[in-house]
């Protein structure tokens, strides 16, 4: 090892039982053609042109559908404590709602015995973005049935694996299941529309308690849900910027945690998208607001938000900023997370368990000779660790670090060619490499 990919610090600076994962999710890494799954919004929206570098979708991507067993012998040898993924509604229930496909559930029965096989954790996120076509045309997240429908199924996930579930959370990144997918059309269904933007926020939120109230009746714990959070700063000190950047941490940071722990909406973010919620939005807050067991945080980034006097609202425009970026164009910003993680503890959750249950940087990685050399990601990697050290210094309830992602996969609209994983994969022969920050984790999680 290299100086560049040497760890600092190591599972002991850490407190007792503290987890250290990987994670992926269904759509990125299954192979969404194999074993009989259903149409989902993410193959029409990759096939429409425009929305997808190369129009790539999630057919084969790495195939963990038949690979899974190498995968989880990754993530043992590696000397990982647990695996976060999530199952795929489509492949479950093809049609979004009635009948179950057999060789679906089978799958994530096999995947839980795998992971608890080696002495692996399962977690399990029950929404990560693939949902049924069938839905999307009633309208998917905009209709306020969804909540009824995704119960449905997370009753159906919780009678074949919840026996042998470590942790649940109900769905990964609902800003982007909802804003980014509905207002900036960045994400399947590609809409821009303030009123579906609105709707969906609230809905994906009413679904989140649905899904709790159920596991909860068949008496399962540690439940919780996944939030992504971005460290927002303003340009500038100007009163135009400064309130542009109030407005972009309302709708983006503050909406959910605000509502999950304080049954509320950021009035900065209500100012513009309360004209398009439901009527009664105000009566669902109360479920909305039932207490969880434990939050998962997806930290990346630092955004810089200038006032963009162009646009309606929110007139936001993001500015560059001067730290380095990754492959993404996003700018480094390891204070971030532990500025983040205060702030959690301090307005929001106190000392209920957190999460940190993705971190990462996408890169253009090459093998070279049989090796994947990627110092950038190794300091990346240790510079977050030690910001959570800080932040569990500071008295920070902080349980565990998933690192996103264990392979290289399918990084949405930007199809196979950004690399987040610890793992290189060929997407021509599906072969796994594990990276120099792969081998850099492993020394650093070594028990003693
Ligand atoms: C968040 C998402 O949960 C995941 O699906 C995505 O690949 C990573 N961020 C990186 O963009």
């Amino acid at each position: 090892m290299t100086q560049a990919t040497l760890p600092t610090l190591a599972r002991k600076d850490f407190p007792d039982g503290f987890l250290f994962g990987a994670a992926t999710a269904a759509y990125q890494v299954e192979g969404h053609k194999f074993g009989g799954a259903g149409p989902c919004h993410w193959d029409s929206f990759a096939a429409t042109p425009g929305n997808v570098l190369r129009a790539e979708d999630g057919a084969v991507a790495c195939d963990q559908y038949h690979r899974y067993g190498e995968d989880m012998d990754l993530l043992r040898a590696g000397n990982f404590d647990a695996y976060r993924f999530s199952t795929s509604w489509a492949r479950v229930i093809p049609e979004g709602r009635g009948a179950v496909n057999r060789a679906g559930l089978d799958y994530y029965d096999r995947l839980v015995d795998a992971i608890l096989e080696r002495g692996l954790e399962p977690h399990v996120t029950l929404y990560h973005w693939e949902l049924p076509s069938a839905l999307s045309d009633l309208g998917g997240w905009t209709n306020p049935s969804i909540a009824r429908w995704f119960g449905d199924f997370v009753e159906v996930i919780d009678d074949r694996i919840g026996d042998r579930v470590a942790t649940y959370a109900t769905i990964n990144e609902p800003w982007c299941v909802s804003y980014l997918s509905h207002m900036l059309g960045h994400h399947a269904p590609g809409l821009r529309n303030i009123r579906a933007a609105a709707r969906s926020m609230h809905y994906v939120l009413k679904a989140h308690a649905e899904a709790i109230a159920r596991l909860r009746a068949h008496g399962r714990e540690n439940l919780g849900i996944v939030l992504n959070f971005e460290h927002t700063q303003p340009a500038s000190d100007s009163p135009a910027d400064v309130a542009a950047a109030a407005r972009q941490d309302a709708t983006h940071n503050r909406w959910f945690i605000e509502a999950i722990a304080k049954g509320r909406y950021p009035k900065e973010a209500l100012e513009g998208l309360e004209p398009h919620l439901p009527h009664d939005w105000q009566e669902d807050l109360k479920a909305i607001s039932r207490p969880i067991d434990w939050l998962g945080v997806n930290y990346y980034t630092r955004n810089l938000v200038a006032h963009d006097t162009e646009s309606p609202w929110p007139s936001t425009a993001p500015a560059q900023g001067h730290l380095a970026t990754t492959q993404m164009g996003w700018e480094i910003c390891p204070e971030g997370l532990e500025a983040l993680l205060l702030r959690l503890k301090e307005n929001y959750v106190g000392d209920l368990p957190l999460m940190v249950t993705e971190n990462g940087m996408a890169w253009d990685d090459h093998v070279r000779n049989g090796v994947v050399d990627d110092p950038e990601r190794c300091a990346f990697i240790r510079d977050h660790m030690a910001a959570m050290h800080r932040a569990i210094q500071q008295g920070v309830n902080l349980k565990g670090f998933f690192y996103w992602s264990l392979l290289d996969n399918y990084e949405w609209a930007f199809g196979y060619e950004r690399r987040f994983g610890m793992v290189h994969v060929d997407f021509e022969t599906l072969k796994r490499t594990p990276k120099a920050s792969y081998h850099m984790l492993k020394e650093l999680l070594k028990r003693t």
